[in-house]
């Protein structure tokens, strides 16, 4: 099973991700955790990531498509693999095309899970409190949003137009979006092609 888990900061992709790759036995791979992870330990990856995360801005594609490149060729993820967070631009979704293209892979699903804006605002404002993550201030957290839908939510329609998406109410409790996210995976395509 190769997937991928889209929706904007805040919708619950890490919250999902674990129990959603444990149900298919595959490794759940975020580019959010692993950029934090080199910032905690401050290697070159992390010094260059740190000052882009804290704007809330995106990490270069250059820097993020060569990290996932290097995690996809790790040998778990030979039998599939769920993405968290990535690709989230045109040039990252060419780069896990080539890649998939380059093992004779393809993506069986891509989930994305929506959420209102003042929701997502309204949970990051909370997380704050409880885990101070450097980008959870509310100005960023906005910036976060609007970054989102100026350069990652344009994407849902080429996947779209493959026939993979699969969206799912973000909303309610974190079970009940589980168990959306499994009825999801097991119907067809929830958003039909728009785009050539
Ligand atoms: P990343 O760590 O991926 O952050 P994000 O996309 O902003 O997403 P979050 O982790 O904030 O939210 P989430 O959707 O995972 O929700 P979560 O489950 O945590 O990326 C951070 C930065 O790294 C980026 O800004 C960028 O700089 C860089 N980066 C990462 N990937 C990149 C890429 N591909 N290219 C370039 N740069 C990249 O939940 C959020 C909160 O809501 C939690 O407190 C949770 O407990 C709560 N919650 C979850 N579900 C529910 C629910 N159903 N009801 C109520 N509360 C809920």
């Amino acid at each position: 099973m190769r997937l991928l888990l889209m929706g904007p900061p805040g919708a619950g992709k890490g919250t999902q991700s674990a129990a959603l790759a444990a149900r298919y036995g595959i490794p759940a791979i975020a580019t959010g955790d692993i950029f934090r992870s080199q910032v905690a330990e401050r290697t070159p990856l992390g010094v260059t990531a740190q000052g882009y995360m804290d704007r809330g801005e995106y990490v270069p594609d250059e820097v993020t498509n060569a990290m996932v490149a290097a995690r996809l060729g790790e040998a778990d993820c030979a039998r599939g693999f769920l993405l968290d967070g990535y690709p989230r631009t045109a040039e990252q979704v060419a780069e896990l095309d080539a890649l998939l293209a380059a093992s004779d892979h393809a993506l069986d699903a891509v989930v994305v899970l929506a959420v209102d804006t003042e929701e997502l605002v309204g949970r990051l404002v909370r997380r704050a409190g409880l885990e101070g993550r450097t980008d959870d201030t509310e100005p960023v957290i906005r910036r976060r949003q609007e970054v989102y839908a100026e350069q990652t939510a344009p994407l849902i329609a080429l996947y779209a137009a493959r026939g993979l998406v699969r969206e799912v109410d973000g909303t309610g409790t974190v079970v009940d979006v589980a168990a959306r996210v499994d009825a999801a995976l097991g119907a067809q395509s929830t958003i039909e092609a728009s785009v050539s």
